[in-house]
């Protein structure tokens, strides 16, 4: 499965770009916003820094508008994946620059049946957002597993990228169906990498290691 990081912290996306662990970025308006940074800018810098596809997404509503700011987008650098929201216009636009052989993210996915609208326009990924699937009283790995079904069934390439990843246990679900990828915030990925036996393995050793008296550096 691959780890996309959910920021626009361009800090924190080097960090986690040093483990090797980072296959792309996504970004949105709102994650935009809390950087504080001018957009075009900041996506730049990202796509500097890790060299997988880095989701931007476009703000306009109807198609023809859409298809200006990702034409904007696009320029910025070869690994920009653009984002379009799962609308009849972001499908007509995800069509059109899929065919021109952009990659495509369909975000704001909430349902089987829209995720398969997306395979059929031709997008990279499709981000069902399974926190905020919960957050509503709705099952968020329910619909990842139905999505993988449904895409086997029909032997649709277009790839499963968990979104709205809130735990370390949406992680581990998304692994266990079968996603292609899972986004998620930083403070989630670094949970990822924790585990208290890890810790007391690391206070024992180095508790014995410091009765021995000796250095490894000299
Ligand atoms: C994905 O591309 C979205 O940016 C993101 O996962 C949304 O997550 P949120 O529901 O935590 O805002």
């Amino acid at each position: 499965m691959k780890f996309f990081v959910d920021t626009a912290d361009t800090k924190e996306i080097a960090e986690l770009a040093e483990t090797g662990l980072l296959d792309g970025v996504t970004t949105n308006p709102s994650l935009i916003h809390k950087s504080g940074r001018k957009f075009v800018e900041v996506v730049e810098e990202i796509c500097g820094i890790v060299p997988g596809p880095v989701s931007a997404e476009v703000v306009a509503l109807d198609h023809e508008t859409m298809m200006r700011e990702a034409d904007v987008l696009r320029k910025i650098a070869g690994n920009v994946c653009i984002k379009v929201p799962l609308t009849i216009d972001g499908l007509k636009t995800c069509k059109k620059l899929s065919d021109d052989g952009v990659m495509v993210n369909v975000t704001l996915c909430f349902s089987a049946n829209q995720a398969l609208l997306a395979a059929k326009a031709g997008a990279t990924f499709i981000s069902p957002f399974v926190g905020r699937h919960d957050d509503n009283g709705f099952d968020g790995m329910a619909l990842i597993a139905d999505i993988r079904l449904i895409y086997d069934n029909y032997g649709f390439d277009t790839e499963i990228l968990v979104a709205s990843v809130r735990h370390p246990i949406h992680v581990l679900e998304s692994a266990r169906i079968g996603a292609d990828v899972m986004t998620a915030p930083p403070s989630v990925i670094k949970q990822l990498f924790k585990h208290p036996l890890t810790d007391a393995g690391i206070a024992g050793f180095m508790a014995d290691w410091a009765k021995t008296g000796q250095t490894i550096l000299g």
